[in-house]
């Protein structure tokens, strides 16, 4: 695991913008998988900034986000779906579809995560997973106490990650009590995964993914077992980790 200590959010954002293009610039058909949340807003305003600026070209990129909340359709302005067009996809090249967020509405779920974990197989797999982590370690939507071997499935969300994802709803009664979400076994599948965290609220998770045991109470600890991880994390959200570590 590597761990790329930088300054700030903006740092963070540029450097994870510029290990993306690079491999989707190097590889033929880069089949890249997505996050949402606030973490990689800056490194797709920069990869967007590198489309304008005729640097890189997504237009042979297949995409897979990690997860969409149950019951929201494609075009409601709180699924995933919509995050994703508005802040990366609607700017560049990519073509839409080559885009592949679960389905929100989709009525068999069960079917609905087989045909997910399928399409990212027939795709080749994925070559560069991008990840967010979650205040108590989660990945995806994977919650502390999730097997390491789950595949795409269904959660029933956590009363605290409603209510941390209230912000982007009217109310908390808004907030979906379900979500699809890739599983670890599908996310360590991946080729090459970075991991981006900022700010102080992760600096417990990250201390504890980098010092302690693999669990699966930590999700994001499993990440010490894959090959070719790369950590971008500011000076707050490593606060809790000796320079010796780093
Ligand atoms: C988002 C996702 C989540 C987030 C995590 C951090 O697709 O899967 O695991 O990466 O909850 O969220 P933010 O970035 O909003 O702090």
């Amino acid at each position: 695991m590597e761990i790329i200590r930088v300054k700030d959010y903006e740092t963070m954002s540029k450097k994870a913008s510029e290990i993306v293009a690079d491999r989707v610039k190097t590889l033929e058909n880069p089949i890249l998988g997505l996050a949402t949340g606030s973490t990689p807003e800056g490194m797709y305003r920069y990869l967007i900034e590198k489309y304008q600026a005729g640097e890189v070209s997504f237009k042979s990129a297949k995409s897979f986000n990690l997860d969409e909340y149950v019951g929201l359709s494609a075009d409601d302005k709180n699924s995933y779906n919509y995050y994703m067009f508005d802040k990366f996809f609607n700017h560049v090249d990519i073509l839409k579809e080559n885009v592949n967020l679960p389905n929100g509405t989709a009525t068999d779920l069960k079917q609905a995560c087989l045909d997910y974990d399928q399409k990212i197989k027939d795709a080749g797999g994925i070559d560069i997973q991008v990840l967010g982590i979650g205040v108590n370690g989660h990945i995806g939507f994977n919650e502390p106490g999730t097997p390491f071997t789950m595949r795409t499935h269904v959660v029933d969300l956590t009363e605290s990650t409603r209510q941390a994802n209230s912000i982007y709803f009217s109310s908390l009664d808004e907030v979906p009590t379900q979500a699809f979400t890739m599983g670890i076994g599908t996310i360590m599948e991946s080729k090459e995964i970075i991991l981006l965290a900022y700010g102080e609220s992760k600096a417990n998770a990250i201390a504890q993914m980098l010092k302690g045991e693999v669990t699966e109470d930590l999700p994001a600890s499993i990440l010490k077992n894959h090959p070719n991880v790369t950590v971008i994390a500011d000076e707050k959200a490593l606060s809790q980790i000796g320079r010796a570590h780093v």
